[in-house]
């Protein structure tokens, strides 16, 4: 097998596309070939050892993935050769093979695409925890969503308006916003020429959206915050931007409103049939065609490099695809 190793936290121009030894599964472990890999925000930190996940060098990156079953370990009943699958986990994902815990593969059901499979629980999970769970988000309500031609933020977008709410796409250029408002959006805003807090008052009719939906963070917080509704809830997904803000927490009493955490993660990891009840729902929302993963380039396993480039210079639109040939 062949896989990029990270063996250095010197970022992902010091990685390296090496042959391994291809690796028998475990007791409860299959071995998938992979068939198509997505890049998300944590795979560029966990390269440099600013996420929260430290795994011990070296490693293989690659967070999310999907492929066929390829062999299974002692005790595996639920999964055969031959099975699409789809893996979210911290690594091992950007090579043509990888090891993964039965219990946690997502089975692909007949018509989901692998390469949207490859593409999808990582953004999609986190959304609808994000939206349905922690926001309580009911249909009718207004939601704003930051960097909303992102990964995480077009599908905040699709289940948003999936949930019957009203949304409000926010992104840095005009060409970002022209694709949230293909995906459905009711209104953008390009906060890089628009004052946030002023663009958000016609749109809403004064009121300010109920949920703000953030992974962005930096400068944007504190005029979304200053815009939200009465009872609203601020969700703190992440900080692509770079600066963690700080707000003046007399913003939360004078709205009445709610600073709500995300770690969709640990989510996952502490509840997992609340987690698993999420994913099964996403699944039938895909099957009824209201979600599809946006691909912004579809690119061979080869050319991870220049993914890592691309997002970390903020072009990416939806989600980078790997694929091995
Ligand atoms: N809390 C959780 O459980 C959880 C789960 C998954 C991801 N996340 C976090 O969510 C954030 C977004 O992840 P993603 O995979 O959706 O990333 P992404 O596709 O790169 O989207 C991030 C968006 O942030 C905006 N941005 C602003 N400044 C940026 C900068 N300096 N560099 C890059 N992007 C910048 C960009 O939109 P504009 O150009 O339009 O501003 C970009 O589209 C990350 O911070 C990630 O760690 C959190």
């Amino acid at each position: 097998m062949h896989a990029w190793l990270c063996e250095t936290l010197e970022g992902a121009d010091a990685l390296q596309w090496k042959e391994l030894p291809t690796p028998q599964p475990g007791p409860g472990e299959v071995r998938i070939a992979v068939k198509a890999a997505s890049l998300n925000f944590p795979d560029l930190l966990i390269v440099q050892g600013r996420y929260q996940v430290k795994p011990p060098l070296p490693f293989v990156p690659g967070a999310e993935y999907a492929g066929i079953v390829e062999a299974v370990g002692a005790g595996v009943t639920q999964l055969a050769v031959g099975d699409a699958v789809a893996a979210v986990g911290a690594t091992g994902g950007f090579a043509t093979h990888a090891i993964a815990d039965a219990a946690r593969l997502m089975p692909l059901p007949p018509g989901f695409a692998i390469e949207d499979g490859a593409a999808f629980a990582f953004t999609y999970g986190t959304s609808h925890h994000a939206l349905m769970d922690r926001g309580r988000l009911k249909a009718g309500e207004t939601v704003l969503v930051l960097g909303a031609a992102g990964g995480v933020g077009t599908a905040a977008l699709q289940i948003a308006k999936a949930a019957g709410a009203r949304v409000i796409a926010a992104a840095s250029s005009d060409e970002k916003c022209a694709l949230c408002l293909s995906l459905g959006a009711d209104a953008a805003i390009n906060y890089s020429r628009e004052d946030l807090r002023e663009a958000l008052k016609a749109p809403t009719g004064g009121k300010g959206p109920d949920i703000v939906y953030d992974p962005v963070g930096g400068a944007l917080a504190e005029p979304a915050f200053r815009a939200i509704a009465w009872r609203g809830r601020y969700l703190v997904v992440g900080f692509a931007g770079g600066a963690i803000p700080a707000l003046p927490w007399n913003l939360a009493l004078l709205k009445g409103a709610a600073v709500v955490g995300v770690f969709w993660g640990d989510f996952a990891r502490r509840e997992p049939q609340a987690h698993a009840a999420g994913l099964a729902e996403l699944a039938r929302w895909y099957g009824q065609g209201w979600l599809r993963p946006v691909i912004d380039q579809r690119l061979p396993m080869a050319e991870l490099k220049s993914a890592y480039a691309r997002m970390g210079s903020r072009q990416v639109r939806g989600k980078l695809l790997l694929v091995n040939a």
